[in-house]
């Protein structure tokens, strides 16, 4: 089952260079001080004043340098400024049309201090809330940093989310002030924004929306005219602009909060992962200096939408923190040719290139115009978001990294914040195998009864003890951050589906529960199933992740209609369009089917799990364990 059989060593060129040479021994060590090996990097950081404690585990809360004081921006940010690397660059920023903006440590530094000024004339305070809701662009990385810089908690919105989940997260949150953009381009189309603005206006906390103007065009054509109050709309090129350059960081408690993200549960309703400054930034600094062993002279393109978490730790904090240069781009990496990406990899002697599965199954697609492009800069890359199989792996390692780069797949999630089973650009690679933990941490596959299982036995994934990075809690519901330890004593369960291989090599298999993967994106069945359901017609509905030829997941939905009504072509796409509007195009369904009653438990529990598996084709088999 699994590929033990093929592994790829690294080769002496890389092996002499790197920061981490023995993972094994310092997997070893690590263990016997986990608190000695964290508070090392913690010190190769700045703080306004230094923790008293390491840690404080209190089952199931873990708070991570306790009493320390400091600003994750210091340390990404303003020491850069104030070193050799003011003139270096931090940014590189290209547009899907082929604009293109750079910006060094120093220009960024006085761009995030307008902006913190700005934000702090807009009435935005310590623990403040602010939403940004854009493309990716310059304004976005600056909005996060200067919310950062002032203490207030940011918290981005995929942009390709509706207004209806735009409007709830701001309600939410209690938002103050939401930042974004009059339009964005992807796939060669050009999108006004107006759409959310009648949506995001019904929040009675919102005081501002702060506009940046992608293009010189009318800021929003369809911009209601409200004769209320708030919120009052501004410009950044007005407000920013002339906001003075200069700001000091906010002094945080380690434990205050740095961002929230959403994430798709079980439930319908996404949770909000709060994620706070003191081990957050440790730990995004160490995984992302240790695995994708950045350095000075690397450009590091890491192509994940902002509004994920690993657009927060593995775009912008991590390799920030570490002094990075980064190259984001805007739009659609196969647009206006297939190669996009690749031209933008040899324009910009990419040295780091980190993606998703998906993106390079798409890649594949384009092999022979690949001969245009040297790719010669490249000497890491990194996957992340779902399991890469084998095939897809070498196709990567060879033809992209020329069978000269490590190619590492890396495991975690949103509310993990950080890197924690992962290979490393020393360690011997196995195609499709996630690798192993980081250092510190302890791993295991466990039985639906926690016991420990043995090597290549499928079961849960799990996590002993804390780590820093991990997420502090679930905004406004407590209960479910619980909820993840408290499935069997001790352990963090993750959700998904894992085996250990006998060299202790970790595959991935998949999730649990009634999570679906679609490129990457995590997203609810109940979510799906919720919209799929306020359509008239629907009388029950279900939705799975469908292998497709692709190898990644499709959305597939069932329903069971209402009398009278038949799946005829125009309610198939009606009820695809509620999905798209409700949730976002990202949740669209790619196959919608009519049954006359869905399988379920005698609790009334949809098999969804049986669905997928009569998809598959395998017939009605006996369930497995149910996880
Ligand atoms: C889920 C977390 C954290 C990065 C982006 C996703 C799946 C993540 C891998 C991998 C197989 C993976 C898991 C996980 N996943 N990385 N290398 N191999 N599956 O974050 O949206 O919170 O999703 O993504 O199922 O639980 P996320």
């Amino acid at each position: 089952m699994n590929s033990n059989s093929e592994v790829y060593y690294p080769n002496k060129n890389v092996l002499e260079k790197v920061y981490l040479k023995d993972y094994d021994s310092l997997y070893k060590s690590s263990l016997n001080d986990v608190e000695g090996f964290w508070s090392q990097a913690a010190c190769e950081l700045e703080w306004f004043k230094a923790w008293d404690r390491v840690l404080e585990w209190n089952y199931p809360y873990a708070r991570w340098f306790v009493n320390g004081k400091c600003n994750i921006v210091h340390n990404a940010l303003d020491r850069h400024a104030s070193s050799w690397r003011r003139n270096k660059v931090a940014v590189y920023w290209e547009g899907e049309p082929g604009e293109k903006e750079v910006l060094t440590y120093g220009q960024l530094y006085r761009q995030v201090n307008k902006l913190s000024n700005a934000l702090k004339k807009l009435g935005v305070h310590k623990g403040d809330f602010v939403t940004i809701y854009m493309p990716i662009l310059p304004e976005l990385i600056i909005s996060m940093l200067a919310c950062a810089k002032i203490g207030a908690v940011h918290n981005v919105i995929y942009y390709g989310y509706s207004g209806r989940v735009l409007r709830e997260r701001l309600i939410e949150t209690s938002s103050k002030v939401l930042i974004t953009s009059n339009a964005a381009y992807y796939g060669g189309t050009l999108t006004p924004v107006s759409g959310i603005i009648p949506y995001a206006i019904q929040c009675p906390s919102l005081k501002y929306v702060l506009i940046k103007k992608r293009i010189d065009l009318p800021v929003f054509p369809g911009l209601p005219k409200t004769s209320k109050e708030f919120p009052k709309f501004v410009y950044w090129e007005e407000v920013v602009n002339n906001a003075p350059d200069v700001s000091e960081c906010e002094p945080m408690d380690s434990s205050d909060p740095l961002f929230i993200i959403y994430t798709s549960g079980t439930a319908g309703k996404p949770k909000g992962i709060i994620h706070s400054h003191g081990g957050y930034m440790v730990g995004a600094y160490l995984t992302t200096k240790l695995v994708f062993d950045i350095k000075d002279d690397d450009v590091y393109w890491c192509t994940a939408s902002l509004g994920w978490i690993t657009g927060h730790t593995y775009v912008v904090y991590g390799p920030l923190l570490n002094g990075g240069t980064i190259l984001i781009y805007e739009g659609d990496l196969g647009y206006p040719i297939q190669t996009r990406w690749a031209k933008l990899i040899d324009e910009y002697r990419v040295t780091i290139f980190y993606t998703i599965p998906t993106n390079i199954r798409s890649f594949m697609l384009a092999e022979r115009e690949l001969e245009n492009y040297s790719l010669d800069s490249l000497r890491l890359l990194a996957t992340v978001g779902e399991p890469i199989d084998p095939s897809a792996w070498k196709w990567f390692y060879e033809k992209v990294g020329k069978g000269r780069c490590p190619l590492l797949d890396t495991w975690w999630q949103t509310e993990t914040g950080i890197i924690l089973i992962t290979n490393f650009p020393s360690m011997p690679l196995k195609p499709g195998s996630a690798g192993k933990p980081f250092p510190t941490i302890k791993a295991a596959i466990l039985s639906p009864t926690g016991e420990i299982l043995k090597e290549n036995e499928k079961g849960m994934l799990a996590i002993g003890g804390p780590w820093p990075g991990m997420m502090d809690t679930v905004y406004q519901d407590p209960r479910k951050y619980i909820d993840y330890w408290d499935i069997v004593e001790g352990w963090y369960i993750t959700g998904d589906i894992a085996s250990v291989d006998k060299d202790g090599y970790f595959w991935i298999k998949g999730r649990s529960d009634d999570v679906i993967k679609v490129a990457g994106y995590r997203i609810g069945t109940a979510e799906i199933e919720r919209a799929v359901l306020s359509h008239p017609a629907v009388l029950d509905a279900a939705a799975i992740g469908k292998p497709s030829s692709s190898g990644s997941d499709i959305i597939k939905v069932f329903v069971v209609l209402r009398e009278g009504w038949v799946l005829d072509d125009l309610l198939i796409e009606e009820i695809k369009r509620r999905v798209i509007e409700d949730v976002g195009q990202i949740a669209a369904p790619s196959e919608v089917v009519a049954l006359t009653s869905l399988p379920k438990t005698r609790s009334g529990k949809i098999l969804r799990r049986l669905l997928r598996q009569l998809e598959l084709g395998k017939g009605v088999i006996e369930l497995e364990g149910q996880y």
